[in-house]
């Protein structure tokens, strides 16, 4: 580890084992270029973390990646939606986050993440699997609606912190995987700052 933080090793080999992909594969919400790196399938399957470029993530937006087989979302919120979350508690199931499987300890906190304004979510819904739909605009569900992840299979609704709602079939939040920021810019997905595995 050097002095900015950075494991130049740990980059190195993540650099060399990876293909950049440019925008393919990368399904971004209104975002004409965003840059992840792709493990080889081979590096893939035996769970290699995921390195993504966050840099020109504008606030709403979102980057989808792969990590395990499982669907990553990396999103940018903005300061209206970072004000709206602590509004919302009374009507969360675990508005503080107390189920420790679904989140690691750094992201046991109120955005349920390691920087206020950068989500990182499995979208998994934890009902019975589906994948939500990511609706971050007031409304955009319902009337009452405040922006978040809704489930269509069943009606489960998330916050912008992947935070479970009260009254519906989902029983915790979703899932934040392990994750750390080798650069200002650049979030490793699929380990944690120590190099620790999930
Ligand atoms: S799978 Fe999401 S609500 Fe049932």
């Amino acid at each position: 580890m050097n002095q900015d933080g950075t494991d130049r090793s740990r980059r190195r080999f993540l650099t060399g084992a990876v293909t950049v992909v440019g925008g393919a594969g990368v399904v971004a919400t209104a975002v004409p270029f965003l840059s992840y790196w792709q493990p080889s399938a081979r590096a893939q399957a035996a769970g290699a973390p995921v390195e993504v470029d966050i840099s020109k993530l504008e606030p709403g937006q979102r980057i989808s990646l792969e990590w395990r087989g499982k669907p990553i979302w990396v999103f940018r919120r903005s300061e209206d939606m970072l004000a709206k979350l602590p509004e919302l508690n009374d009507r969360l199931r675990d508005p503080e986050s107390s189920v420790e499987s679904q989140q690691p300890p750094y992201a046991q906190n109120e955005t349920r993440s390691i920087r206020p304004e950068v989500g990182v979510l499995n979208p998994i819904c934890t009902h019975l699997g589906c994948i939500p739909l990511y609706r971050p605009e007031v409304g955009s569900v319902d009337a009452d609606w405040p922006g978040g992840l809704f489930c269509p299979c069943h009606g489960s609704k998330f916050d912008m912190a992947g935070r479970v709602f009260q009254g519906v079939p989902a029983p915790t939040n979703l899932e934040v995987p392990p994750y750390w920021y080798p650069e200002e810019n650049r979030i490793v997905v699929g380990e944690h700052q120590d190099g620790g595995a999930a």
